[in-house]
């Protein structure tokens, strides 16, 4: 029905349904569960080790033991799953430490699955943390300039995915944004016969200034250029749709928007088009931006983190990846 026909309706008085918070929970549309979230995580060699992100109070790089903590508390309150990130001690320009069999991030996953077999662990796929450049292909570089050399870089990513499955990861999220990355990962795990794997690609992944924090984070700033020319134009819907398409038609089981908050139209609109599960990723600077305001008490950080997540529910996501995942999983049992 239009809006337009609302006009047959006079006596609709919408009011009539938010007189109470019973009548206001039946009628809800949407709805936000601990189940839906999704906790990054930075794992680095060592031990009893917690590094501070600057730019990003309340997280911190861990060295396995400590993450391993990290992912007992996040699972008690009810998160069900992590996405891992890894920094490796070394750096190369074949990214060698994002497929060794004992890279920082196949030890992490193994530790994990032994001692917390309940809580789902996805790895991000990609090379940018394992780069000596930073980029998160391999780098050609000539008189031209330097570039990214698509192709070669599928085998390292089929390579580095197939590393993390065989250590026991459930999930594998490859965020580096290569053409045909979906397809050379899918053919890599059928091949090892991982057919039960799925893939949750980051399928509509912008050029976005949102990710800086991360960056120190995941000490993967590229050293030289940036990545527009493989993360999407943040002025493009359409070209999201199409990223969205060949992913799904690669075999990708989940397709990721990222950021979350500044594409929410993006969001709906690959909800609507191809209705597959959605992930919506609350990046680093979404999670900044409200902890630096809520420090200095400008803003309610529960409220507003809770009606962020609710938003992304709204705009067609399922799953919901956010740094805030521990603390927003408290407050909804909290009520
Ligand atoms: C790696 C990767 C990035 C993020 C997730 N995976 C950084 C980037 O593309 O530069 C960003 C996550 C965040 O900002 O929280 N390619």
């Amino acid at each position: 029905m239009s809006i337009h026909a609302l006009a047959q309706f006079p006596a609709c008085r919408p009011r009539r349904l938010r007189q109470s918070p019973v009548l206001r929970q039946l009628v809800r549309e949407t709805h936000l569960n601990a189940g839906q979230l999704v906790l990054p995580l930075f794992v680095r060699a060592g031990r009893k080790l917690r590094r501070p992100i600057g730019a990003m109070p309340g997280v911190f790089q861990l060295s396995p033991d400590e993450l391993l903590r990290e992912a007992v508390k996040a699972h008690a309150a009810g998160v069900p799953a992590v996405l891992l990130f890894g920094i490796p001690e070394t750096k190369d320009a074949k990214a060698s430490g994002a497929y060794a069999a004992n890279g920082i991030v196949q030890q992490a996953v193994r530790l994990l699955k032994q001692e917390l077999p309940g809580l789902l662990v996805i790895t991000d796929v990609c090379l940018c943390e394992y780069m000596e450049h930073g980029h998160c292909g391999l780098v050609h570089s000539g008189k031209a300039g330097a570039r990214i050399l698509n192709d070669p870089t599928l085998k390292l990513l089929a390579r580095t995915a197939a590393s993390h499955v065989q250590a026991g990861a459930d999930l594998v999220a490859p965020s580096d944004m290569m053409d045909g990355r979906v397809g050379a990962i899918r053919r890599e795990l059928d091949r090892l016969g991982f057919l039960e794997t799925p893939i949750m690609a980051y399928a509509a992944k912008f050029a976005s200034a949102f990710y800086g924090p991360f960056r120190e984070a995941a000490e993967s700033a590229p050293k030289f250029g940036d990545r527009r020319s493989y993360q999407m134009d943040p002025a493009n819907a359409s070209e999201a749709l199409r990223e969205v398409a060949l992913d799904l038609q690669e075999g990708a089981d989940i397709v990721m928007v990222k950021p979350a908050l500044a594409y929410l139209d993006i969001l709906y609109r690959v909800k609507a088009e191809f209705g597959y599960p959605t992930a919506a990723y609350a990046v680093s600077a979404e999670y900044s931006m409200v902890k630096a305001a809520g420090a200095k008490g400008w803003i309610d950080e529960r409220a507003l983190t809770l009606e962020s997540l609710l938003a992304m529910r709204r705009a067609g996501a399922d799953i919901l990846i956010t740094y805030a995942a521990v603390e927003a999983a408290r407050w909804l049992k909290a009520g």
